[in-house]
């Protein structure tokens, strides 16, 4: 998913230390150009061209605009993406035919599946369809299970792009108490298999935890992946911390106005935190960033080229 582009000026920073602000569209801009360097070095000396198929079903509004700014970001770096489109009414079969063909053209090296489906369509059979080597999005369970084990995996998009924020700010993560808020497949998960990989002592926090205060007061790192806005008070964050803050949440404001906020209530966390990333701005390009840079790499994968020129960011 990514961040609207609308943005509002940033609060002034309060309190007695500076909190740096995570700047995700300077980060992911970076990665683009290494990704563009990349393309470009694969389309001159192997003659390939990443290409991404994005598959929509329906028309929601929102989902289409996602869809369409990641063809334009792609088009940027030199990935060709394609849209393949079903109607609303479509069934799993359908879609699932969809995928079959997907996955056996040799010229479409990632395959991306907008979320959310419509009801009468069976996610999970669809997720088993799909050719783990083009899941770009990284939801298969054979690439969650090679993260779970440590294993070379393809690693969903937004937990990637956030543990390159954090590691824009520390690189050496090993024996920090790191919190993930929210245990989803796509987020909470994966991001904490990232962290322990970093050898940061992990907890997951989700709905049913405790004291959620308490946890977040003894974390060197937060990551808030729960979708209720501000629901992560800025007093409870750890002095020196780090926050990212994943959530999206639209919210009227007290003028009316409809705007979007994280789950981190980020004034109250200035001043207290090392860094923190706004909202917007800050993971969600990021996660557009890390899908183009996962279908790079797929594209390298399925070719016969050197496996030297994938592009690993983390090490
Ligand atoms: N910026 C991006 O690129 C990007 C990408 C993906 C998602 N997002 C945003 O990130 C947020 C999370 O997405 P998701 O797909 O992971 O959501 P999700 O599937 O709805 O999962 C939410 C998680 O938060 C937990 N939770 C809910 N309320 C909580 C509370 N009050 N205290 C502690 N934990 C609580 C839930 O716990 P239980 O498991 O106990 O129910 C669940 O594990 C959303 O706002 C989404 O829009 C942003």
């Amino acid at each position: 998913m990514q961040a609207p582009s609308s943005r509002r000026s940033l609060p002034e920073v309060v309190g007695t230390n500076a909190t740096t602000i995570l700047d995700g569209k300077r980060v992911a801009a970076e990665l683009h150009e290494r990704i563009g360097q990349r393309c470009a070095e694969l389309k001159r000396d192997h003659g390939v061209i990443p290409s991404l198929a994005v598959v929509l079903v329906g028309n929601d509004p929102a989902s289409r605009l996602y869809v369409e700014s990641k063809a334009k970001q792609a088009a940027t770096v030199g990935i060709r993406a394609f849209d393949h489109r079903l109607p609303i009414t479509a069934s799993t079969a359908e879609l699932r035919r969809l995928i079959e063909q997907l996955n056996s053209q040799a010229d479409v090296h990632g395959i991306l599946v907008q979320l959310p489906l419509p009801p009468q369509i069976d996610a999970n059979e669809i997720l088993w369809v799909l050719d783990p080597r083009k899941d770009i999005d990284g939801f298969h369970p054979l690439n969650a299970g090679k993260l779970a084990c440590g294993m070379d995996a393809v690693v969903p998009c937004t937990p990637l792009g956030c543990l390159l924020l954090i590691r824009s700010v520390q690189s050496k993560l090993a024996g920090a108490r790191a919190l993930v808020v929210g245990r989803s497949n796509i987020v909470g998960k994966p991001m904490a298999q990232l962290l322990l990989r970093e050898h940061c002592t992990v907890t997951v926090a989700h709905s049913r935890t405790r004291d959620l205060a308490a946890e977040c007061g003894k974390a060197d790192i937060v990551v808030a992946a729960i979708g209720r806005p501000r629901a992560i008070a800025g007093a409870w964050i750890k002095p020196g911390a780090i926050v990212i803050d994943v959530g999206i949440n639209r919210i009227t404001d007290a003028s009316g106005r409809g705007r979007v906020v994280g789950d981190v209530e980020l004034d109250g966390a200035l001043g207290r935190a090392r860094a923190i990333t706004p909202v917007p701005g800050g993971v969600g390009p990021m996660t557009i960033a890390c899908l183009l840079l996962n279908t790079l790499n797929a594209a390298i994968r399925a070719g016969s080229i050197d496996n030297r020129l994938i592009l690993s960011p983390l090490q």
